[in-house]
């Protein structure tokens, strides 16, 4: 990673983490605290950041001097929806994973079903995150809790999550994977970049275009290098177990197109995702380097 965006990473990273601490319950009213624990075991146990990373560098990107409360709300919420779409993915009904951010999964470290309520706090807390962003408009907010409401449920997130479960030992195509992909992961992190750029209260129709083509293309290419590196990093840089996916039989793009070939659909988004930023300045340079990123990191 180079400097510039190292540095972008570790401040956005501290920021985060600080926002969604505060952004926590304190306190329990009677005896309920294994779900306060279990909803910070999961929300701030590490975990790279790249949605709220994506959402600073897309409000960066239409107006530096966007107030950064209001930004952080964004970043929370996603994150937040985020952290709850883990608790759940690994549960022994869906990934059946033990191994998250190198610590045990929740439902490992707590219960089952303490696991289950600490994923359904996290989804509401996101829309807390909006709802409560008082140095943002009504008008605002509302299309905020829109995006994010659309990018988590059935036109989204759990949409992919229900797919990819049914796709299991099954022969399906790359329309198909593309779609599945699209849905849960592509999502949420094309929330993460329109929310950013929705928080400054200043991108106009153009850029929110550009923004979605960028987005789509990333938030695909984030799915394809997670499928990567399922096959070729292992279990102690990833911090989750290497070859679940095999191990499962889920379809993937190196299942569908071999190893070289998923690597360079990669590429190919890559390339997309700059080519949709071209009438951007160099405010978008972190999102072009954060594309760049996506698909070389390593874990
Ligand atoms: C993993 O997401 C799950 C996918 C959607 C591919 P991340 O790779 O962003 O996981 P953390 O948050 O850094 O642990
Ligand atoms: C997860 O996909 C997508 C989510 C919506 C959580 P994976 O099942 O591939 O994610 P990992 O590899 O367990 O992090
Ligand atoms: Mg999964
Ligand atoms: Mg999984
Ligand atoms: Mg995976």
């Amino acid at each position: 990673m180079d400097e510039q965006l190292t540095a972008f990473f570790t401040q956005g990273q501290d920021r985060i983490n600080s926002a969604l601490a505060e952004a926590l319950p304190k306190t329990d009213p009677i005896g309920g605290e294994d779900l306060i624990d279990a909803m910070r075991y999961s929300l701030l146990n590490g975990g790279k950041r790249v949605r709220p990373i994506l959402a600073y560098a897309s409000a960066a990107a239409i107006s530096p001097s966007a107030e950064p409360k209001n930004i952080d709300a964004v970043a929370c919420a996603v994150e937040s929806i985020h952290a709850y779409s883990l608790i759940h993915d690994d549960l022994p009904a869906m990934d059946d994973d033990d191994l998250r951010r190198g610590q045990p999964t929740c439902h490992k470290a707590f219960s089952e079903a303490t696991a289950i309520l600490a994923g359904d706090a996290l989804q509401t807390l996101a829309f807390d995150c909006i709802t409560e962003a008082s140095t943002l408009s009504a008008n605002t907010r509302l299309a905020l809790l829109k995006r994010l409401g659309q990018a988590s449920g059935h036109r989204g997130m759990v949409m992919g999550q229900a797919i990819d479960l049914a796709s299991i030992d099954k022969q399906v195509d790359l329309n198909h994977l593309q779609t599945m992909h699209n849905y849960k992961t592509g999502a949420l992190i094309e929330a993460a970049v329109l929310m950013g750029a929705e928080a400054t209260e200043t991108a106009c129709e153009e850029q929110f275009t550009s923004l979605t083509q960028y987005a789509k293309a990333i938030g695909l290419a984030f799915q394809v290098q997670d499928d990567i590196l399922d096959v070729i990093a292992d279990t102690e840089t990833l911090g989750k177990t290497q070859g679940a996916d095999q191990e499962r039989n889920k379809p993937t793009y190196v299942s569908l197109l071999g190893l070289e070939g998923a690597k360079t659909k990669a590429n190919d988004l890559h390339q997309q995702a700059l080519k949709a930023l071209g009438s951007f300045d160099e405010k978008a340079d972190t999102l072009r380097q954060l594309s760049a990123y996506i698909i070389n990191r390593g874990y």
